[in-house]
């Protein structure tokens, strides 16, 4: 089984990332054939800064080493280190119907908040398609918000399929439903670009103070809570450490618990989970030649399968 997933390096990674796809992902290794990638080029339809490209690209790269990616198994490289991704993009777009990707949610929503959309951004589902075409995927671990392109996806290696004879795998999303979304500060969805993010990692300070940010209501720490369940801090805990959560619920239910000190415990759990990554981070930041090597020799292994399958798409279409 070949799994796959990539991750846009536009920004710090967050708790939602974290949950919503580097933690099922980097199980998943255990089951399969993993191949995760640094998503750089879909980061040009938002980010236009070369310099902070490069280095969310180098702290992505420590992110998922840190938090277990393992490359002995897994096969971890940079988007733009296989080229060949965008060539199937372009096959595929030809046979891509516009109304398809009018449908996707990632440009409506940007348009929607009145972002400028560029074509790139209106593409993006078709590169994201090559991403997972070119590697014969079957399974890909992504948030629920991704869904919608892995079954982009699917529409289109079938489409090809039909045109030009079998040559795609079609592939399956794999959404954890427990955590489907992970709320942010304020409740909405966790986002780099809604800043209700909380960072997995980063300074102490600056992430005691996130934590501290997040909304709750006005009521007294008497009161008691019977809606406890839908309360930001607890959702979060019942992912960091789920006895915690139920502890901390049940007092906010009988009444007596301070939102203030709820939202310690929180941060307390949350620096605790992440304490063994941290660790392992900062040695890999140390070490930025094993780091290079390492999306190096992925790039080398991912090669091999993209030469391949874009050979059969070649052929296939009549380009060879
Ligand atoms: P952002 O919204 O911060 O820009 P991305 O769109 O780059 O995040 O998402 C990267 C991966 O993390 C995707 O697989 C996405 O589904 C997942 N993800 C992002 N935010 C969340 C969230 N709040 N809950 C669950 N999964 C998320
Ligand atoms: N679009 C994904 C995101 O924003 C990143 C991504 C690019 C991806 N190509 C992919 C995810 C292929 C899974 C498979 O999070």
């Amino acid at each position: 089984m070949r799994i796959l997933s990539g991750i846009q390096p536009s920004g710090t990674l967050h708790l939602g990332n974290y949950f919503g796809m580097m933690r099922p992902a980097i199980e998943l290794q255990a089951k399969g054939e993993a191949f995760y990638f640094i998503a750089d080029y879909h980061s040009m339809t938002s980010l236009f800064d070369p310099a902070e490209r490069r280095q969310n690209v180098a702290n992505v790269a420590l992110d998922f080493l840190a938090c277990g990616l393992d490359p002995q198994r897994t096969v971890f490289f940079r988007q733009s280190d296989v080229p060949e991704v965008t060539e199937l993009s372009w096959i595929l777009s030809t046979l891509t119907p516009m109304s398809l990707l009018e449908k996707c949610h990632s440009f409506k929503d940007k348009s929607a908040k009145g972002f400028p959309i560029n074509h790139g951004l209106f593409a993006y589902p078709v590169l994201m398609a090559a991403d997972i075409l070119l590697y014969d995927s079957n399974v890909v671990p992504v948030g629920r918000d991704q869904k919608q392109h892995v079954e982009v996806t699917r529409d289109i290696a079938i489409k090809f399929n039909e045109a030009y004879g079998e040559t795609f795998v079609i592939p399956e999303p794999e959404i954890r439903t427990e955590v489907a979304v992970v709320p942010g500060t304020d409740g909405q969805k966790m986002s780099k670009s809604y800043g209700n993010a909380i960072a997995i990692f980063g300074e102490e300070k600056v992430l005691r103070k996130a934590v501290m940010a997040i909304k709750m209501d006005s009521r007294q720490p008497a009161e008691p809570k019977p809606d406890a369940d839908q309360n930001l801090a607890i959702q979060l805990l019942k992912l960091l450490n789920p006895g915690v959560a139920r502890e901390y619920e049940e007092k906010l239910r009988a009444g007596g618990l301070g939102y203030g000190d709820l939202k310690k415990k929180l941060f307390e759990v949350y620096w605790e989970y992440f304490a063994v990554a941290r660790a392992k981070r900062a040695e890999l930041a140390a070490n930025r030649d094993y780091v290079n090597d390492v999306l190096r020799q992925g790039a080398e292994r991912a090669h091999v399968v993209a030469r391949a399958v874009l050979q059969r798409a070649r052929k296939a279409s009549g380009l060879e």
